[in-house]
């Protein structure tokens, strides 16, 4: 019925490519395809996107002369966002216009591009179609970027080295400390909050959706939508709403069978996101630790993520014998289906934000260790917010790391957060039904174009 509702128009997608941020895009494609909308989803030479059968529907385009893999080990994500940026305006224009002109005979309803794509800004304006601003983020990371924007640079820099204002609550942004700011994901201070100053400017859009939904943050939500010149749309979280596969790696799925052998709640879950690097002495601190904590662990040792070397083979015979004692490892894993298997107690994450979307959707409580840029909001509203984690600060060490293993998996305190992680669940899973804000939030936005 839906489907024959809407006059069948395209949509053009313009993902990051990276593994945080297409599974959303794609997961949001699916959502509007249900809604009778044909995609085109156009992707950078560095593609990580793959046009399988899953995406069959889909129409794909590359823009020439974007940057590859080559480009993205060379200079680290934050360069690589903002080369793209800069290099991409013009070809980017190319391909809207092949859309527009060769490709397809439908018209372009509008253009998602995430928030980190902000050289789309340019075709939009030049073909003067409607744009919308897709926020992968939390809307809590948008105010973040908001705010950070139009604070001096050198002042900020000042009070974020000094150790007692980093504590401190920041201005405006309660609960968020100085030190819970995404301020690292770009290199220097002056040039991550010229990047905010993009992400959140949508002087060409005429929306921005959020996957996000507004049982989770409607302070946050409410602020933006004050704030922001153009009507916000929570629409998630969208792997509820609409899964879409988009893994950049094979999982293992290997780990599903030994999880079955595990009991009931017992297992700490253990993935650190497509991105992070982790030190061989933490991973070390982390092993000595879960072993002594006695709770079975899985852990995703994703290739590349251990400076240095490919897999795990730099990491000492120490730790093989402490993880052979009771745990497992993957080089990736199937995450929806670990996070909703009955062994599966507690997430130890990085905390980007579709790990805790996807936590909290399975209503496991998690402990935060969360590396850079948003994860560090999130970790924050994951313990004092929704209170449903613990954040480990600070240097890690294997003794508060046993402690807080069993907090989550032995304690009462851990039974609490499980409580709430699942009360939070069913919120979710209902902001996403027929009726629910989520869901109302998509039919609204469907209805504007
Ligand atoms: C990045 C940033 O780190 C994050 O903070 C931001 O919000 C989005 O971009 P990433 O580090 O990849 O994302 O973390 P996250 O957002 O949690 O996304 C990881 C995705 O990979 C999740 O959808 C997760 O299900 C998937 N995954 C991870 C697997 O499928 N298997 C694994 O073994 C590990």
């Amino acid at each position: 019925m839906e489907e024959n509702r809407v006059k069948k128009t395209r949509i053009v997608l313009v993902p990051v490519p990276a593994q945080g941020h297409v599974t959303p895009m794609m997961q949001l494609g699916k959502a509007l395809h249900s809604k009778g909308f044909s995609i085109t989803v156009v992707l950078t030479q560095y593609n990580r996107v793959s046009s399988s059968k899953d995406f069959s529907d889909f129409h794909f385009l590359t823009i020439p002369g974007s940057l590859t893999e080559t480009d993205l080990k060379n200079l680290g994500p934050q360069n690589f966002v903002l080369k793209l940026n800069q290099i991409c305006e013009a070809s980017f224009k190319q391909c809207v216009g092949q859309v527009l002109h060769e490709q397809c005979n439908d018209d372009i309803a509008c253009v998602v591009y995430d928030e980190y794509m902000y050289f789309s800004h340019a075709a939009v304006q030049e073909f003067q179609l409607p744009s919308v601003v897709f926020s992968t983020t939390s809307a809590t990371a948008f105010v973040c970027r908001s705010v950070l924007s139009r604070v001096n640079a050198e002042s900020l820099f000042l009070d974020m080295k000094d150790p007692e204002t980093q504590d401190k609550v920041f201005p405006g942004l309660h609960p968020l400390r100085y030190k819970d700011l995404p301020t690292s994901a770009f290199g220097p201070l002056k040039s991550t909050l010229k990047v905010y100053s993009e992400t959140v400017n949508t002087r060409t859009a005429s929306a921005v959706i959020i996957n996000s939904a507004s049982c989770l943050e409607s302070s946050s939500l409410a602020w933006l939508q004050q704030q922001l010149q153009v009507p916000v749309y929570p629409i998630g979280p969208l792997h509820i709403a609409a899964s879409a596969p988009s893994n950049l790696l094979e999982e293992d799925r290997s780990c599903l069978e030994w999880l079955n052998k595990q009991k009931l709640g017992s297992v700490i879950y253990i993935s650190l996101g497509s991105l992070a690097l982790m030190e061989t002495n933490d991973m070390l601190k982390m092993a000595w630790g879960l072993r002594n904590s006695n709770q079975p662990f899985l852990w995703v040792i994703r290739p590349g993520s251990i400076p240095g070397s490919e897999w795990r083979e730099s990491l000492p015979e120490e730790f093989s014998k402490l993880v052979a004692e009771r745990g497992y490892i993957v080089k990736w894993a199937p995450q929806m289906e670990v996070l909703r298997h009955p062994a599966v107690g507690g997430f130890w994450s990085h905390c980007g934000w579709n790990s805790t979307l996807e936590s909290i959707g399975e209503g496991v409580p998690m402990i935060c260790r969360p590396f850079t840029g948003d994860q560090k909001v999130n970790a924050r509203y994951i313990e004092t917010v929704w209170r449903i984690g613990v954040q480990l600060e600070g240097e890690l060490d294997k003794g508060t790391l046993e402690r807080t293993v069993k907090r989550m998996l032995v304690d009462e305190e851990g039974a609490e957060m499980r409580k709430r992680a699942i009360d939070l669940k069913e919120k979710l899973e209902a902001s996403v039904r027929i009726g629910g804000s989520s869901c109302s939030s998509l039919d609204d936005f469907v209805n504007s174009l």
